[in-house]
């Protein structure tokens, strides 16, 4: 769909990008006091490692280079639940948005597909696709899967098997984190919000044992946190 320079160039710029966004091993976080937080979670988190504002400010901007990428076609909007529904909420907003303030508006629909692959805070082996069996439906179209956080890149790389098996005419993904982790499968999406340190992260829908989806900002769980709803 593009010539090879243009892709070498998409290629770059992605890799520079992800450099960009990259929150390093060494960064404490914001305090918990300076932002408003459920108050059933006090004590439960260390730090506040990505506010919510900011998560909806490199949405804003993630929409935009999806949409110089992708929008002059159709796009089919693969939602992965449950961690990726409030960024693919955000994200699908945003482009409607951009899309509504310019003369080029662009077809979108939105489907959901549950994957479950960890307990407590460590993944699983056995990856389970609960929803969207068939996927028939995305034949030859251009399909933008969502996920909220990309770990060691095993259930991307397995999703996306999953996914080419329908016959989609290209698949892009955007991952609102990628986490630095040892052995990761180099599968990175193609649109990253932030690259974070190897520490398990909770809120903005993302979850410990299901707890922490109802936090706003994106928060380091403590060990009494850990402790408390462990399974
Ligand atoms: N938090 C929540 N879910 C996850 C994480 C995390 O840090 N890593 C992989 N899935
Ligand atoms: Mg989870």
């Amino acid at each position: 769909m593009y010539p090879d320079c243009l892709k070498i160039q998409l290629h770059e710029d992605k890799m520079i990008d992800q450099k960009k966004s990259c929150i390093k091993d060494d960064w404490p976080g914001y305090s918990l006091d300076l932002f408003s937080y459920p108050a059933h979670y006090t004590g439960d988190l260390d730090c506040v490692i990505i506010p919510h504002g900011v998560i909806m400010d490199r949405t804003e901007r993630l929409a935009r280079n999806i949409m110089d990428d992708l929008g002059d076609h159709a796009i089919v909007v693969l939602c992965v639940l449950k961690g990726g529904y409030q960024f693919c909420a955000d994200l699908v907003d945003r482009i409607k948005d951009l899309s509504h303030n310019s003369n080029r508006t662009i077809p979108m629909t939105v489907h959901f597909i549950r994957l479950k692959s960890y307990l407590n805070d460590e993944s699983t082996e056995d990856l389970h696709i609960l929803g969207g069996e068939d996927l028939s439906f995305l034949a030859g179209k251009n399909v933008l899967v969502v996920e909220g956080i990309v770990g060691t890149g095993k259930t991307m790389k397995t999703l996306l098997k999953h996914v080419e098996a329908f016959g989609p005419k290209m698949i892009k993904v955007a991952g609102l984190l990628v986490k630095r982790v040892p052995h990761s499968s180099a599968c990175v999406p193609d649109y990253v919000g932030f690259e974070i340190p190897n520490r398990f992260v909770v809120g903005y829908a993302l979850d410990y044992n299901e707890y922490f989806r109802d936090l706003n900002h994106i928060c380091v769980i403590s060990n009494t946190g850990k402790m408390k709803y462990k399974i």
